[in-house]
């Protein structure tokens, strides 16, 4: 079912002249769009261009200043997202919106649950309810488990499920792949075509270009709050999308220059953490990328958060320029010159209620307090300054809470928050999730440049085509164990597939 089928009678959905701003910063203006019955819409458009409040708009979550929303022909005013779901809108949030502490039942049915005739929730129905929706998903999640001891795709899926649990006729999904490997991602695809072919109409809004022409039926491109243009896929090539979006030819990606035998950095021998990964050894050297594919799931963050402290290793050695170290907690971490960007910005990364510029400058701060016993504030604030503008981040003023800003420029400042600090060693799980493709062509311009001043930098991604153009070696994960590591020139998409999914 494609585009070319055009259904007689209304728009499933239509979105006319809608404008938006925050304190005088418009996030949209004048947008016009429809979505047809049964398709599925892309929405693309660089970090901050205004998708997520275009989408959070017909969602209920945020009313527009002017415009108009119709669905099915009849004008929609909504006040609320629960408005929003009654009239048959459902949403996945580009940051997830759940409830650590719960079961993964209770996150998806809250204050729905199946209640018997005295006003009690009928548990085993609720667990039945719940593994059906998870199995439609394919995924092997067990109801009652805590939703926070859970890795962050695994999360991801819940949110999914949460929105499939509605039965909406226009479903919106706000990077719904941006915490999924490969596998869970084709699965999703799967539900999405077979929601589209029952007559639901998607948002769907990515920075995976590739995705869209698998999946969307048509495209539409924002550009600083305004609507660039909506076409058919099959008439556009990637460039020419990646034209739309940024309006400027790309840099093209840095190939990594082989190291010469410099020193090794960080290694790790026979590390286990149990219940999560297993004698895991590598060496790291001053001035390398070495890459981490595997499967979500193969045990990569958690190796990244014990390396960083914040889980402890059950056994084995880590150790830091040829000497043993324990690393019992992130501040340790941190004084042996560690930085850490993690893949969960949500719940680890940003410090809500604080500025962009207070986000930007902790870490450094926290290392010129220890180090100097004073700090220099003007300078840390003209050294983020710099930092937010060579990474493009786009927020109307730096002084402004950091939720404020979109995902994208979210995931950029925990990024610029440890180049600031210029760390001997970097760790980075998922550097550019979220972030779209001039944003990361840029980062990974700044990563190699890091790396060629003589950082160390161990790379976790899901993304093949980061992991191929960054790594100067490629550590593959499987099940928690280290299938094998690749050098460069044998690092094939394949060889990779192949260790990571025996
Ligand atoms: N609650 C808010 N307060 C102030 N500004 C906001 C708020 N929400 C969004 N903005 C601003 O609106 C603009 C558009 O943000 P939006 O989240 O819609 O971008 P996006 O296209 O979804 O980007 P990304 O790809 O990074 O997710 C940004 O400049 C952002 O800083
Ligand atoms: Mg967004």
């Amino acid at each position: 079912m494609g585009a070319a089928a055009d259904p007689v009678g209304p728009e499933l959905l239509e979105v006319s002249g809608v404008s938006k701003s925050f304190s005088g910063v418009a996030a949209l203006e004048d947008v016009t769009l429809r979505l047809r019955h049964g398709t599925v819409h892309a929405l693309l458009g660089e970090n901050g261009a205004g998708k997520s409040t275009l989408m959070r708009i017909v969602a209920g979550v945020c009313t527009p200043d002017a415009g108009e929303l119709r669905l099915e022909g009849r004008a929609l005013r909504l006040g609320s997202p629960g408005q929003a779901l009654a009239a048959g809108i459902a949403m996945i949030h580009q940051e997830l919106n759940l409830l650590p502490a719960m079961s993964v039942a209770e996150n998806i049915w809250i204050r729905r649950e199946p209640l018997n005739a005295l006003g009690l929730v009928r548990h085993r129905e609720l667990r039945r309810r719940t593994r059906a929706l998870l199995e439609r998903l394919g995924v092997d999640l067990d109801p009652q488990a805590e939703l926070g001891t859970l890795p962050l795709a695994a999360r991801q899926m819940v949110e999914i499920a949460r929105a499939l649990s509605y039965d909406s006729r226009v479903l919106i999904m706000d990077e719904p792949t941006s915490a999924l490997g490969e596998r869970d991602a084709e699965r999703l695809f799967a539900v999405i075509r077979d929601l589209r072919a029952r007559g639901v109409g998607i948002f769907y809004v990515t920075h995976r270009i590739d995705e869209l022409f698998a999946l969307a039926d048509e495209i539409s491109v924002l550009r600083d709050g305004r609507h660039v243009g909506t076409s058919c896929p099959r008439d556009l090539t990637r460039r020419d999308i990646i034209h739309m979006m940024v309006g400027r030819e790309l840099s093209s990606p840095p190939a990594a220059t082989p190291v010469q035998a410099a020193p090794v950095a960080l290694s790790a021998h026979g590390l286990s953490l149990e219940g999560w990964f297993c004698d895991v050894s590598f060496e790291l050297h001053a001035g390398e990328v070495l890459g981490v594919a595997g499967l979500v799931g193969s045990g990569r963050s958690k190796l990244a958060e014990t390396l960083f402290g914040i889980a402890r290793p059950t056994a084995g050695e880590i150790r830091i320029g040829g000497a043993a170290v324990r690393i019992d907690s992130p501040p340790a971490a941190i004084s042996r010159g560690i930085g850490f960007v993690t893949e969960d910005r949500r719940e680890t990364g940003c410090l809500p209620g604080l500025s962009v510029l207070e986000n930007l400058e902790i870490s450094a701060l926290a290392r010129d307090f220890v180090r100097l016993g004073f700090v220099h504030a003007g300078a840390a604030r003209r050294a983020c300054a710099g930092m937010a503008s060579a990474l493009r981040i786009k927020a109307p003023d730096l002084r402004e809470r950091i939720e404020t800003l979109s995902g994208g420029n979210q995931q950029k400042v925990l990024l610029g928050r440890w180049l600031l600090l210029n760390p001997q060693i970097l760790l980075l799980d998922e550097p550019t999730r979220g972030v779209d493709v001039g944003a990361k062509a840029e980062i990974h311009q700044l990563i190699a440049r890091l790396v060629s001043a003589g950082t160390a930098v161990l790379m976790i991604s899901s993304e093949m085509p980061e992991i191929l153009a960054l790594s100067h070696r490629v550590m593959v994960m499987h099940e928690g164990r280290v299938a094998g590591i690749l050098d460069r020139d044998l690092a094939t998409p394949a060889r990779i597939m192949d260790l990571a999914a025996r």
